[in-house]
């Protein structure tokens, strides 16, 4: 292997790509990475209609024609039956379930998660083999909202056990146990949470760059998810939860959640997984695990190859009136794509 590897098919299960000029600047980013990935869908208008998901698409499609964007339907007490048929018609397949108001746009999430309404919901998706994306935190302390969800998360597993259920960005060592119990149940890693804790965001000096929901969490939780990273758990894939926003939201006194990891993801993962030694497990974690857990079928094979060579992350992506920062901003990274 030495100093190149090749990645067949990377992707990336979980991210943002906003709209706009947040859009075009932060797309490429991805689209020069990875051949497809679940876009989330809360926009300022959330997509939360088989239309508005349509839409989106054709506009990420005009940017770039060959990324394949998964975009996930907003679930919201106003969603229909027959709007989740429609939705399942045109191919759309991920659900995403906000608890409402548990992160940015969240607004128009979901208040009582168990109630009549999307409980039936969720028994039609079952039907549809459609499968849904969990932002799985409570409202409660911050370190605890994960395991606090975990109740709600085995409901919905044991209740609809042919329906395939997400944990996203999965942040706390307490939900592996809930994970491994239930044969639906599959979760996404971020690139932040296996090798940040949160003393990286506020230890020393604060950084809000590093806020985000669910939030950083102790070297324990890092280290064990970074194992499940490093060997490619079958039930995990990479999503890396790349969240953009203006420096001047992240540095407002409301603190916008959400770390953009975007640019060198890949980059970034090859000198991890190299570090631990367990290069060859990455194929599986940014790839061929969502293949199969997301049950993709995808036709063409694009291949991105790296090389051992150090460049730099930027510093900044600049806009026009205000910029963002990303995730390792300014920090050298010693795998390079050729
Ligand atoms: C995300 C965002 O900014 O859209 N923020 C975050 O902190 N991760 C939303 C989310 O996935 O929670
Ligand atoms: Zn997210």
């Amino acid at each position: 292997m030495g100093d190149i590897i090749t990645i067949k098919n990377p992707l990336d299960m979980h991210l943002h790509l906003r709209e706009g000029e947040i859009l075009e600047a932060v797309f490429p980013y991805t689209y020069e990475r990875f051949i497809g990935g679940v876009v989330m869908p809360n926009l300022s208008i959330p997509i939360s209609n088989t239309q508005l998901a349509l839409d989106y698409q054709h506009t990420l499609k005009t940017l770039n024609p060959s990324f394949l964007p998964l975009i996930a339907l907003y679930l919201t007490d106003t969603l229909t039956q027959a709007e989740l048929h429609k939705a399942h018609h045109h191919g759309l397949k991920i659900l995403k379930l906000y608890p409402k108001g548990a992160t940015t746009n969240s607004q128009n999430g979901v208040s009582e998660i168990l109630n009549p309404h999307t409980l039936e919901l969720l028994e039609e998706a079952q039907k549809l083999e459609m499968i849904l994306s969990i932002h799985a935190e409570s409202n409660g302390y911050s370190l605890d909202r994960e395991y606090e969800f975990l109740p709600i998360i085995e409901e919905l597993a044991s209740s609809f056990p042919k329906l395939k259920i997400i944990i996203e960005h999965l942040s706390d060592h307490r939900s592996i146990e809930v994970l491994e119990k239930h044969a639906n149940l599959f979760a996404t890693l971020t690139l932040h949470h296996i090798t940040l804790s949160l003393d990286d965001m506020l230890g020393g000096g604060l950084k809000p760059h590093l806020f985000c929901k669910p939030i950083l969490k102790t070297p324990k939780d890092r280290d064990t998810l970074l194992s499940l990273a490093l060997q490619a758990h079958p039930k995990i894939s990479f999503g890396s939860d790349s969240a953009p926003h203006l420096e001047s939201k992240k540095l407002s006194p409301s603190g916008s959640a959400g770390i953009f990891s975007a640019p060198m993801l890949l980059e970034q993962l090859c000198e991890l997984f190299e570090k631990h030694n367990a290069l060859e497990n990455l194929q599986a974690f940014v790839s061929d695990n969502a293949i199969k857990n997301y049950n993709l079928d995808i036709k063409s094979e694009k291949t991105i190859t790296l090389q051992k060579k150090s460049q730099s992350i930027p510093l900044e992506i600049s806009l026009q009136q205000d910029r963002i920062i990303p995730l390792n901003a300014g920090m050298s990274c010693n795998w390079k794509i050729i």
